[in-house]
């Protein structure tokens, strides 16, 4: 018999996802957002995004069998997001996961969500080649990661952000910009229209390969400023202002694979389906040699084909599941892909 297929289930945020995985492959998947419930607010606001989740759980796992022509029977594994994330949301993700998991009888994996963003890629791209140096650029999570087996091996940080995350920042200036949450795809949208040599925005280069983009972020809100009363020329700060950003993140990460003799830069989480980084990525990839992966747009952002994309691979290592009483890590460190000590080779073939 072969691996058994996973479902996986996604909840940290405003997506509810449910993917179907198979020795790598993405079988079907759905997503729901309740991302327009919280646009009037400017950000997600955690309880809208609970309520919604509970209701719209059940229809994306069923939608996600559908699209793959399958029945809950066909399960034989369940992973699900347990960090980081906003608690209420990861909480309803558990609680539907541990139901699934408990009435079929399956094993259960707690998986940490950025690893879910790094597996998404293996389901467009394959295997991940080992070692591979990834950037997560996500709207929480900013790092610069050298990864492994990612289902046996410790995931080692280059460097993380110091202050607010890519995304953030996006998010952030776009709505000092007076542009629609959520702020990063409006960004990348006004930014076409722009010239991104209009404003020189600093380019924030800690030493190391850490990040700052606070700093940005002021002078964003500065130049704002400075406009008041005159007509915001939009595009070209939006354009200055991606640039700026994008400059900075492949200029550090391409530095890492050399340094680190590493042949490959994966770019994944939210901030990768930006159009910008996606191409300036790969013009500094070519230039250096280096093969580039980046997932296609819809896999980039939150979804759960990308948890059971992890799920999948702690399966085929034989990682021990979790027990039934597994909780959730609002604020889980990326240390390993699966959030709950795994013994891998414990369980029996
Ligand atoms: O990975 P993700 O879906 O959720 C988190 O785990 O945070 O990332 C969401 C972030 C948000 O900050 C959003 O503005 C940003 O990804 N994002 C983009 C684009 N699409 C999503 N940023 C820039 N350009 C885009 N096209
Ligand atoms: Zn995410």
């Amino acid at each position: 018999m072969g691996s058994p297929i996973v479902l996986g289930i996604e909840s940290s945020c405003d997506e509810t996802g449910a993917g179907l995985v198979r020795e790598g492959r993405l079988l079907g998947h759905a997503i729901a957002s309740s991302m327009d419930e919280h646009a009037r607010y400017g950000g997600v606001v955690p309880e809208i995004a609970a309520r919604a989740h509970v209701h719209a759980l059940r229809p994306v796992v069923r939608q996600a069998l559908d699209n793959a022509g399958l029945t809950l029977s066909d399960i034989g594994a369940v992973a699900v997001t347990t960090g980081p994330g906003l608690s209420g949301a990861l909480q309803v993700g558990l609680a539907g996961a541990k139901g699934i998991a408990y009435a079929l009888d399956v094993p259960l994996y707690g998986v940490h969500h950025l690893a879910g963003h790094v597996a998404a890629d293996t389901l467009e791209h394959g295997p991940l080649p080992n070692p591979s140096v990834v950037l997560i650029v996500s709207g929480g999570h900013t790092s610069l990661l050298l990864v492994r087996d990612l289902a046996r091996n410790p995931i080692e940080h280059l460097g993380d952000t110091l202050d607010d995350a890519a995304g953030e920042c996006f998010d952030k200036v776009a709505r000092i910009f007076g542009l629609p949450y959520p702020g990063g795809p409006a960004i990348d949208r006004a930014a076409r229209e722009g010239d991104h040599r209009a404003v020189a925005f600093p380019r924030p280069l800690p030493r190391s390969y850490n990040f700052s983009f606070a700093g940005l972020k002021t002078a964003a809100a500065r130049w704002a400023e400075a406009h008041a009363g005159r007509g915001l020329p939009v595009n070209d700060g939006a354009a200055s202002l991606q640039e700026a950003v994008v400059d900075v993140l492949t200029r550090k990460a391409v530095a890492a694979c050399i340094e680190h003799g590493v042949g490959t830069l994966l770019v994944v989480g939210g901030v990768a389906a930006n159009s910008r980084i996606r191409s300036l990525a790969e013009e500094r990839c070519q230039a250096s040699g280096i093969e580039l992966r980046v997932p296609p747009p819809s896999l980039c952002t939150d979804n759960g084909a990308m948890i059971a994309a992890v799920g999948d691979l702690l399966v085929r290592t034989r990682a021990e599941p979790a027990s039934l009483d597994l909780s959730i890590d609002p604020s889980a460190p990326l240390e390993n892909a699966a959030l709950h000590p795994v013994a891998t080779g414990a369980v029996a073939a």
